[in-house]
């Protein structure tokens, strides 16, 4: 067969096909339904919920070719990538499955026909190795022909197979080649160098992992598999590392174009056109499933894999961005097989460069004093570089720390990562620290009282009132018995309607009504989860604790606030739809008034993207959908497909908010029932509120319907200002905005010919042939000036004119000499010396110089010295 990548990719889905599989599509880079795992890293992670029962799929046999990236997380090769062959952070994945139908027989059947019979490897050049009781895949593999003294067995840590921490896991079974006496190393599997390499592994599913460390064996055993493609194609191509195959060919040759290297010139620039390469196609997989550089999570991971590469071009001495020219090679090499790669060019290629952009500015700040540091700790013969200097580098330039412990590995130095990570915890506790005494500074009493009374029960998402029971009165910072007209207050229920401020949305305000007064609530707060305290003032009688209320929430602020809710909703899925799924939600603010967005994107919307938001939004609005809420485990709600970000901390019981094939998020405020009652939609601002992170603000309701009525408003009156109907006004005003340049333009003429023309000032005089113009030109600025000289310079035909004036208390002078007289007398000359007078400098051409100085009381010396001057020139 053909031995291409793209061959070998066919070859497996077409064989295993052939074998009764089903070919699925590789999932993307974010795990869809597993918030534990950072990123998608092995064929299996798409099936996971497969394997545990949780979910039954239309096929029990299944193949993929799986993008995976093993950058942070349990997975992790990102700091040796670039020093060995076959380390990736971004690769490829062949994987067969079995769910509960076929198990290690055929398993060890397949991989064994693949490997030997479709592409054709050398069967006396195969090692395989099993876990160390696995009597069962011992034997099988001898049955198919594997000789006794090539089957190994080892233990945990090369033979069981574990996701995570927790997930489905079991023992495997690896196959490895042996590439020769060529390659340095044992001649057999697991052992140094890299002479024998592992290519197939084929797990034995059996168990699920607990959080606990427990295993529990899976409904029925199941089998996965994973091939590394890259090291697949090196194997049968003939080489002996990764990026000799044609997978790299034409990643690395347009590197070496970009940063004048050939690959294989040297080693130091061979590792980092390796590491350039490798973390090129990380790059432009990761955006290209939405993932945008950032301080925490996926988005870190980008950074540094991105930040590692920037550097080794630096060392390869390209320091301006070059990164983001090359994305474009990754799309070229693999874009057939993944049509994201160009569908999403334009952004990989933007990300990179404003990205690299900011890592330059970085650099500049921190390597000058990450280099002194070193050849300190060189000078004074110490082996490591100190963990608080570290530390500083780190906290304060925001230094990448692995590129910091790679230049100390350059330079033969380790960093002093104990030093380093207590530097850091000290951090950590003081920031602890700061945060509790805040929090301890509001709560002590609150705490207290919450041991005393039962958890607040929130009926607010069915009904607007409640009967409820006073179980507190504070007042000020103390708890009082009851209160009285005009006092200030907050108050705890046992049970309320109203809803306090959380996920953005801002609190209820209502009235609670007693048997001998009412309080009026402004504001609703959750101090502690169990917890709701309403503030208010007590508008008439008495209130006392123990008192039965009438609760009533506000309804027209409470819809207010419920539409602005469901429309960020919208705004979010719509700037998803528009922009790419990196979009993600920062923050939010839903008042009844308004409502305000922060999301990730790397650049800022344009006008025809805004308006399309707004027109999706009001689509959505239109049709007038169902929101449906409903409350489920974490993990299910995950699988339905709602939004849900790693990192972010959800419990295990989650309220999903769902707008019809349109919206699905986790979600705990209040909402519409019907998108209509939104009403109307408009966006009244797109700003850029930090690096990669846009803000909308938006109106809805009555809210954006009152906006539009001002909006009328002024219309009107403008049209009746200037007097035409208010569809001319447009017209109206471009005309008057003409029509008013003009007359300011007419206004510069005039005042020039009365500085010209109003020549009290003007002295003329004729010297030999060559008539002089001296002028005072108080209160014009240089351009006046300049236009003056031009004009008295065109009618003079032949001669000198020499301005000077004073404007601020500065002195400005001009001189302008007709072309004919440049060989005798030079304009530049002559600023000089008069430019003395008025403790200035100047200078400039023959025909035309200008000076400023700031003796306003030597410029009638000035002006005087120019006659003299011209006859000094002419020879007089
Ligand atoms: N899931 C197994 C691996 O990643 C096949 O090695």
């Amino acid at each position: 067969m053909n031995h291409t990548t793209e061959a070998l990719r066919q070859a497996f889905l077409r064989y295993f096909e052939r074998q009764g599989h089903q070919a699925v599509a590789s999932s993307p880079l974010i795990p869809q339904a597993d918030p534990t795992l950072l990123f998608t890293n092995a064929g299996m992670n798409q099936f996971k919920r497969v394997f545990l029962g949780e979910e039954s799929r239309a096929y029990k046999r299944a193949v993929t070719v799986q993008k995976c990236v093993r950058a942070g997380g349990k997975h992790n090769d990102l700091e040796n990538v670039g020093y060995t062959a076959r380390h990736h952070t971004f690769f490829e994945m062949l994987g067969n499955f079995s769910f509960g139908d076929y198990f290690k027989a055929e398993a060890i059947e397949f991989g064994w026909e693949f490997l030997t019979k479709e592409v054709g490897l050398a069967k006396d050049r195969l090692w395989v190795t099993v876990y160390k009781d696995d009597d069962d895949a011992a034997s099988l593999w001898k049955r198919i022909g594997m000789p006794d003294q090539r089957i190994m067995r080892f233990g945990e840590k090369d033979n069981f197979w574990q996701m995570g921490d927790t997930g489905p896991c079991g023992p495997c079974s690896e196959i490895h080649f042996d590439q020769g006496t060529a390659v340095p190393g044992d001649d057999r599997p697991n052992g140094d160098g890299d002479r024998v390499i592992e290519i197939w592994n084929l797990v034995f599913m059996q168990f699920n992992q607990n959080d606990r460390g427990e295993r529990q064996p899976l409904p029925r055993p199941s089998i996965d598999t994973g091939m590394g493609l890259e090291r697949l194609a090196a194997v049968v191509q003939g080489k002996h590392s990764n990026y000799d195959g044609d997978v790299f060919a034409p990643i690395l040759h347009a590197i070496g174009t970009r940063t004048g290297q050939r690959y294989g010139a040297n080693l130091s620039s061979d590792r980092s056109m390796r590491v350039i390469a490798d973390h090129l196609r990380a790059i432009a997989f990761l955006v290209a499933d939405g993932i945008l550089p950032s301080n925490e999570g996926r988005g870190y991971v980008l950074r540094r894999i991105l930040r590692r590469a920037a550097r080794h071009g630096r060392l390869l001495g390209v320091s301006e961005p070059f990164l983001y020219d090359l994305t474009g090679s990754v799309a070229l090499s693999m874009g057939s097989f993944y049509p994201e790669l160009r569908a999403a060019a334009d952004t990989i290629t933007e990300v990179t460069q404003g990205e690299e952009e900011r890592f330059i500015a970085t650099l500049d700040q921190g390597l000058p004093i990450l280099n002194d540091m070193v050849a300190k700790a060189k000078a004074a013969g110490q082996p490591v570089l100190a963990g608080p200097e570290v530390f500083k580098l780190y906290d304060t330039y925001g230094f990448p720390m692995d590129l910091i412990a790679e230049a100390c590995r350059e330079q033969g130095l380790a960093v002093d990562q104990e030093g380093f990570d207590r530097a850091i915890d000290e951090q950590r506790a003081r920031a602890r620290k700061s945060a509790s005494f805040e929090s301890e500074a509001v709560s002590p009493m609150l705490a207290e009282l919450s041991a005393r009374v039962p958890a607040t029960q929130f009926v607010g998402y069915e009904r607007l009132q409640s009967e409820s029971v006073l179980q507190a009165i504070l007042k000020g910072d103390r708890l009082v018995k009851e209160a009285t007209a005009g006092d200030e207050i907050e108050c705890v229920l046992d049970v309320t309607p109203f809803y306090a401020e959380g996920g953005g949305q801002v609190g209820d305000q209502g009235v609670l009504v007693g048997p001998e007064g009412r309080i009026e609530i402004t504001e609703t707060v959750k101090p502690l989860p169990t917890m709701f305290v309403h503030k208010g003032r007590v508008q008439s009688g008495l209130v006392r604790e123990g008192d039965r209320l009438q609760a009533q929430v506000r309804a027209n602020t409470r819809q207010d606030a419920a539409r602005n809710h469901t429309a960020t909703h919208l705004v979010h899925a719509a700037l998803r739809d528009l922009l790419g799924p990196h979009v993600k939600q920062y923050g939010s603010l839903v008042a009844p008034n308004r409502l305000r967005f922060d999301f990730a994107h790397f650049k800022a919307l344009s006008g025809r993207d805004i308006d399309e938001v707004e027109a999706i939004v009001n689509d959505q609005i239109r049709r007038n959908e169902q929101v449906r809420t409903q409350v489920m485990g974490i993990q299910d709600a995950v699988a339905a497909g709602a939004l849900a970000f790693f990192g972010d901390k959800y419990g295990e019981q989650v309220r999903v908010v769902t707008i019809e094939e349109f919206s699905k998020e986790l979600c705990g405020g209040t909402h519409c029932r019907h998108t209509g009652e939104i009403g109307l939609f408009r966006i009244l601002s797109e700003t850029g509120v930090a690096a990669g992170v846009r803000r909308i603000e938006a109106q809805t309701g009555v809210g954006a319907l009152s906006a539009l009525k001002r909006l009328e408003a002024d219309v009107r009156e403008l049209s009746e200002i200037l007097k035409v109907a208010p569809s001319d006004l447009v017209g109206r005003t471009r005309k008057l905005a003409a029509q008013l340049k003009e007359k300011e333009r007419e206004l510069e003429e005039l005042k020039l010919k009365l500085a010209s023309g109003a020549s009290t000032d003007a002295q003329v005089r004729t010297i030999g042939s060559v008539q002089v113009h001296v002028q005072r030109t108080d209160g014009m600025d240089m351009n006046g000036m300049r236009a003056l000289a031009d004009r008295v310079r065109d009618k003079l035909k032949s001669g000198v004119v020499a301005l000077g004036g004073v404007s601020d208390d500065k002195v400005s002078l001009l001189v302008a000499v007709t072309k004919d007289l440049t060989a005798s007398i030079k304009a530049g000359e002559l600023i000089k010396s008069m430019a003395v007078e008025v403790g200035g400098t100047g200078g400039g051409r023959p025909e035309l110089a200008q000076a400023g100085g700031k003796q306003p009381e030597g410029l009638p010396r000035a002006l005087e010295k120019v006659f003299p001057l011209v006859e000094q020139a002419l020879g007089q």
